[in-house]
């Protein structure tokens, strides 16, 4: 695991969008597997500018970590109305590059059956070749995707119930006039398992600001365990590398 510690969130984020681009230079038609939350939104921004400046996503093919069980991407309502996660990707990312809409998955939370859709993602994966890159933040409860504390850390792509925790942090994303209140939440998800997320070739970690140092400590140098699901980076035997700024590496140990 290579942890690389930079100096703000702007840094860990460039660092970010220049690792991820410089896969999609090598393999035009890389497999990228996406994430949520506020942390990889830098991320984002740094790689849609440089989508201007010539970097192409025509071939690139991604897969989103998790979605909202009963949510789905609905463009007839404004942004600040459809709090999906295909939504947020849409307007923080995707309609800002020319990445083909065929190329693009994330779970669909409306799906009549959730249990088939997991196992139709998990297909999809598989049939793309598998992901050639995983990005990911961390969750205040250590977690990755939707991977609560107690998830198994062979898990695949399944139907999570979330926890207060996170759902508190979550909603501080919704928008203000989304009209949802914090008790009206979606409670469940569709997320990718630990076991599924182990099998890309490559992870890329990133967590910023000193309210994650804890739980970074935790899963980099804590016990494995599945109380705190991110800790399996430590059993991913592929290149891993963890961008972290300051303030996120501030517990760790052998800093
Ligand atoms: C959600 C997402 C995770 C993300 C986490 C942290 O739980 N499902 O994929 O890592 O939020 O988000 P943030 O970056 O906003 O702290």
């Amino acid at each position: 695991m290579n942890i690389i510690i930079r100096r703000n969130k702007g840094d860990v984020s460039i660092a970010a969008a220049e690792h991820i681009a410089a896969l999609i230079r090598k393999k035009p038609a890389a497999v990228l597997g996406l994430a949520t939350g506020a942390t990889p939104l830098g991320t984002y921004r740094d790689l849609i500018q440089m989508h201007r400046d010539g970097l192409d996503f025509s071939r690139v093919i991604t897969f989103n970590l998790d979605e909202y069980i009963g949510y789905r991407m609905n463009l007839s309502l404004p942004y600040s109305k459809d709090q999906s996660y295909a939504r947020f990707m849409y307007e923080e990312f995707f309609r800002h590059i020319n990445i083909q809409e065929s190329n693009i998955h994330i779970p669909d939370g409306r799906a009549d059956s959730p249990e088939e859709e997991c196992r139709k993602y998990e297909a999809l994966i598989s049939k793309a070749g598998g992901i050639d890159l995983q990005l990911l933040g961390i969750g205040r409860t250590g977690h990755w995707a939707f991977n609560e504390p107690g998830t198994p850390l062979d898990s695949r792509t399944h139907i999570q119930g979330l926890s207060k925790e996170t759902l508190d942090d979550n909603y501080r994303l919704f928008f203000h006039n989304s009209g949802i209140a914090r008790q009206d939440m979606p409670v469940c998800s569709i997320t990718m398992g630990v076991g599924t997320i182990l099998e890309a070739r490559a992870l890329l970690m990133i967590a910023t600001g000193k309210r994650k140092a804890s739980v970074i400590s935790a899963a980099l140098e804590g016990e494995i365990t599945n109380r705190v699901t991110a800790s399996a980076i430590q059993l991913f035997t592929g290149p891993a590398t963890v961008l972290l700024d300051r303030g996120a590496a501030s517990a760790l140990k052998n800093r």
